[in-house]
């Protein structure tokens, strides 16, 4: 596995192995390596003839200075995770190197990001949509991978696939969890005793909200009754829980036949912001509900 610390090095790199007809798949993470994560890398490098894994920590991304300083960061064991999972290049800039100037241009994605993470976290999709197409132009992948872990995010990078027109395709892959629910993050690590051992009910309450709207609830009342389980733990601080169109992202009222939903949420645990999610695709929608 080659390790790359600057944008002219993968570049370099990269056009090399395009000229010499490989394929080549691109992972981008910023980090603290988990299965979550491997199972991307894997999955690239069963389809792909060079991985590229970027780890950066993003700044522009972060509207928390506290998140940014306290994200943790283990080059070492990620770099010895990564070549064992089939990954070729590591690319590790620094932020110097991404952004040699401070990015003018703004992202705007309308609807898209007025909700969920981008209504809670301003600027956040503008920093991963310039980190990405940062990405996208050094490595200049056939194909991009990312994690249904975050939902809002995927949707966001399709969008701006789309609408610049980069040559590639975007693969997805669902959300890896611990044995107990807890959806793998790198921001797990940051959780105190107490408050890992509550984190597994945020992915209970979204099966519980699921389950309504499954048995033909209005996401209201599927709304309430997991911000109702979710209050039940006093470790728990609820930013957002929404029921929206799985693809539009907007809320839904009641579960249209033929509609891919998603449950979405965003809580504070034990002083770490967690996000999760479940989709529900049309399939498992109870025959007559609705
Ligand atoms: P990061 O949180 O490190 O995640 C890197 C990739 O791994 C993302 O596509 C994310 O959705 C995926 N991932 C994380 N946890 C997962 C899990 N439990 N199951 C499945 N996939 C999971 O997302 C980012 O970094 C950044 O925003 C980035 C895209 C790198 C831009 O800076």
């Amino acid at each position: 596995m080659e390790i790359l610390h600057t944008a002219a090095a993968l570049q370099a790199y990269t056009e090399n192995c395009r000229r010499a007809g490989l394929r080549l798949g691109l992972v981008p993470t910023m980090g603290a390596l988990h299965e979550g994560h491997l199972q991307l890398v894997r999955a690239a490098a069963q389809a792909c003839d060079v991985v590229i894994v970027s780890i950066f920590v993003n700044p522009t991304q972060f509207n928390n200075a506290d998140d940014f300083r306290l994200y943790p960061r283990l080059p070492q064991a990620d770099a010895d995770l990564l070549a064992p999972a089939g990954c070729t290049v590591l690319f590790l800039p620094s932020v110097e190197e991404m952004y040699p100037h401070a990015a003018v241009l703004r992202f705007d994605f309308g609807a898209l990001e007025r909700v969920m993470e981008g209504a809670h976290r301003p600027g956040h999709f503008n920093g991963v949509a310039t980190v990405v197409s940062k990405l996208f132009h050094l490595s200049r992948p056939h194909q991009a991978y990312f994690g249904q872990k975050d939902w809002q995010q995927v949707a966001i990078v399709r969008q701006m696939v789309m609408d610049l027109g980069f040559d590639l395709e975007l693969v997805s892959f669902p959300t890896v969890r611990e044995a107990d629910g807890l959806a793998m993050s790198s921001r797990n690590r940051r959780l105190p005793a107490e408050a890992r051992a509550a984190a597994p009910r945020l992915y209970a309450a979204l099966q519980l909200a699921a389950e309504q709207l499954t048995r033909g609830a209005s996401a209201a009342a599927a709304q309430a009754a997991a911000a109702a389980y979710i209050g039940q733990e006093p470790a728990f601080s609820l930013e957002y829980l929404e029921i929206a169109d799985a693809h539009t992202l907007q809320p839904i009222h009641v579960w249209v036949p033929g509609q891919a939903v998603v449950v979405c949420l965003a809580a504070q645990v034990g002083g770490v912001r967690l996000i999760d999610n479940i989709v529900l695709l049309p399939e498992q929608q109870a025959v007559g509900a609705a």
